[in-house]
């Protein structure tokens, strides 16, 4: 079934997230080792940035490295790294061309520094351009955020820059690598995992979660249209009724 028809165009999230997972157990269905599904996911990621961007939503994070994936055998993070770096380096003139702002969040600084300078160029040589924004979340940890964000928070208190009285929900998001970016409205897993592995745990307090079975290589635009469709779907309430809601 083709879903993009099925969208109305008015009510697309503005924020969408994506834990992109089952890469591994892709390539142990075809016989090969996990980086080669590590490869094909890429392919996901150029056709789910183009579906993101063709029907309007603002920004699309993309769980690509997790803090914890450190911990992965040498050999694949080495591969992935490499990945991450050839990979960026081809697809830049491609986010240019459709007017695609790349940024990151994570603790970039522990990428290795041929990764973190290509992503730097890339993030540089798109930055002008004002489609959608496409942030790759690298060496990234919510646990991790959070920590920094209270260690810089009691930093400008003691720095007289931030008042404690006046710290509110909006502060701490401020002191968030999504600083600036607003919460996303619908987060997806792929792979059939339902769990959200240390993935903006403060920003997705009130998204809408959806999840599918779908391994990451698979995963095509038109998925990403599907739960688009699923979402517009539901009634977000945030604490009131239904009655209150249709009221509104
Ligand atoms: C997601 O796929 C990619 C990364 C975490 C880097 P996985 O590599 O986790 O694939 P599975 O979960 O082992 O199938
Ligand atoms: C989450 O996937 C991280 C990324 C998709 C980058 P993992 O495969 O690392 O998560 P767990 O280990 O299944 O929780
Ligand atoms: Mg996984």
């Amino acid at each position: 079934m083709n879903y993009k028809e099925q969208i109305d165009l008015t009510k697309v999230p503005k924020h969408i997230a994506i834990i992109m997972d089952g890469n591994g157990r892709w390539a142990k269905e075809h016989n090969q080792p996990r980086i080669f599904g590590h490869s094909k996911g890429v392919v996901s990621v150029r056709d789910v940035v183009e579906g993101a961007g063709e029907i309007g939503v603002k920004h699309l994070t993309l769980y690509a490295f997790s803090t914890e994936n450190w911990n992965r055998p040498k050999l694949e993070v080495t591969a992935l790294m490499q990945l991450l770096v050839s990979t960026i380096h081809k697809e830049a003139e491609n986010l240019n061309k459709n007017n695609v702002r790349l940024s990151a969040i994570g603790d970039l600084s522990s990428l290795p520094d041929s990764c973190l300078k290509e992503l730097n160029n890339a993030i540089a040589k798109t930055s002008n351009n004002s489609g959608l924004n496409l942030i790759l979340a690298l060496s990234y940890s919510s646990k991790w955020e959070i920590t920094n964000a209270i260690k810089n928070i009691i930093n400008d208190v003691e720095n007289k820059k931030l008042i404690p009285t006046q710290i509110n929900e909006n502060t701490i998001s401020d002191y968030l690598c999504t600083k600036n970016i607003p919460d996303p409205e619908l987060l997806i897993r792929t792979s059939g995992e339902i769990r959200i592995s240390n993935f903006l745990l403060y920003q997705i307090a009130y998204s809408e979660l959806y999840f599918t079975d779908k391994l990451w290589p698979d995963y095509r635009k038109n998925d990403l249209f599907e739960a688009v469709v699923n979402f517009q779907k539901r009634q977000r309430r945030y604490g009131l009724t239904e009655e209150q809601i249709i009221a509104e």
